[in-house]
């Protein structure tokens, strides 16, 4: 349930003001966009944080769109998941995605997770229903105060973030989306085989960026920090079969250090993709030093999460 009540920073006490000045500005509705189209925004390209009231809960989470925001004009809606012992506000500055040359034409939403982290852990505080809750409730509040282009919304995320989008994915909302892509992902809830999650889609459009070299989520899989962890090629073998994907190309790039693995699913190719960097740890890959890359203590990797995660997106739209 959402209340549509704004908590928190001073900010945030603006943004209310403005969200309530906002049915005042309310124009005709475009065509293809949800209730929130012709509502006035303020302070567009600065990103705003936001209170909401989910299962009973207190959550909250932090919004950027466009500072040429058009109020008529639908854009996809990205979801952006930290990793844990994070915040939304660490994930954005981290992987970039509020920059323009990731999101000009997109909006992008950073959710916070209850203690740091997302359901599907062993030390998770919230289960999987409340997390999933959280998202059928931030979907909701977005539509209707936003102009969202229904089908073209995604869910990123790093870490446990990640295997959340994984969780999403494998769930009756995943259907509102047109596509998933995670980093280093930690698949808690996705670990037990092909039958392990049943989309209510097929194909689900997928991504993974995975370090072979990676200290937190083994690449071979194991127990992790919460609990088991498949193998990154069991998990990708998984979604191929639930994608219909039966054929697999793979690229070696950068001398080899990079393996992109390219799906073709049901004649679609692209569907299903991974990238395996072998000398890569626990982190968002960029090419450019992030501070997960510092705190992984390494430098920057050949390839642009970022930038492969927004171009993957662009070509799903949800059917
Ligand atoms: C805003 O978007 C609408 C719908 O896409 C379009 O018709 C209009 O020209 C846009 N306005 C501006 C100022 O770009
Ligand atoms: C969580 O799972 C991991 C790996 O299976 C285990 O080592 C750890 O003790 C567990 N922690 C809790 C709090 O159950
Ligand atoms: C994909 O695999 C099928 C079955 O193995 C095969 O018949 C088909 O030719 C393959 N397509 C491509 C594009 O390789």
């Amino acid at each position: 349930m959402h209340t549509g009540i704004f908590l928190g920073t001073a900010a945030s006490w603006i943004a209310t003001v403005a969200a309530a000045s906002v049915n005042l500005h309310r124009k005709a509705t475009a065509a293809t966009g949800t209730a929130g189209c012709g509502m006035t925004h303020w302070f567009n390209g600065i990103t705003q944080y936001y209170g909401l009231e989910s299962g009973g809960v207190d959550r909250s989470y932090s919004i950027h769109v466009p500072s040429d925001y058009n109020e008529t004009k639908p854009y996809p809606l990205v979801f952006g998941f930290h990793g844990s012992s994070s915040i939304g506000l660490f994930f954005e500055a981290d992987t970039g995605l509020s920059e323009s040359k990731y999101s000009a034409d997109k909006i992008m939403l950073y959710p916070n997770g209850l203690g740091g982290a997302w359901a599907g852990a062993n030390y998770s505080e919230a289960s999987v229903p409340e997390d999933l809750g959280f998202v059928s409730d931030l979907l909701a509040e977005v539509r209707a105060n936003y102009c969202i282009d229904d089908s073209r919304i995604y869910a990123t995320g790093m870490s446990i973030g990640g295997g959340f989008v994984d969780t999403i994915a494998c769930s009756e909302v995943g259907g509102e989306f047109a596509a998933f892509a995670a980093g280093s992902g930690s698949f808690y809830t996705d670990d037990s085989g092909v039958s392990g999650c049943t989309p209510v889609r097929s194909p689900m459009p997928m991504l993974e960026i995975h370090g072979g070299s990676d200290p937190d989520v083994h690449y071979e899989g194991g127990p992790g920090e919460g609990g088991m962890e498949p193998a990154i090629p069991d998990w990708l073998s998984w979604w191929a079969q639930r994608n219909n994907c039966p054929n697999q190309t793979m690229e070696n790039l950068y001398n080899g250090d990079v393996q992109h693995y390219v799906w073709e699913c049901n004649g679609v190719g692209g569907v299903l993709q991974h990238w395996k960097v072998d000398d890569m740890g626990h982190c968002w890959a960029s090419t450019t030093l992030d501070f997960s890359e510092i705190a992984a203590g390494q430098g920057p990797t050949p390839i642009d999460a970022s930038t492969i995660v927004m171009n993957f997106f662009d070509q799903f739209t949800k059917p």
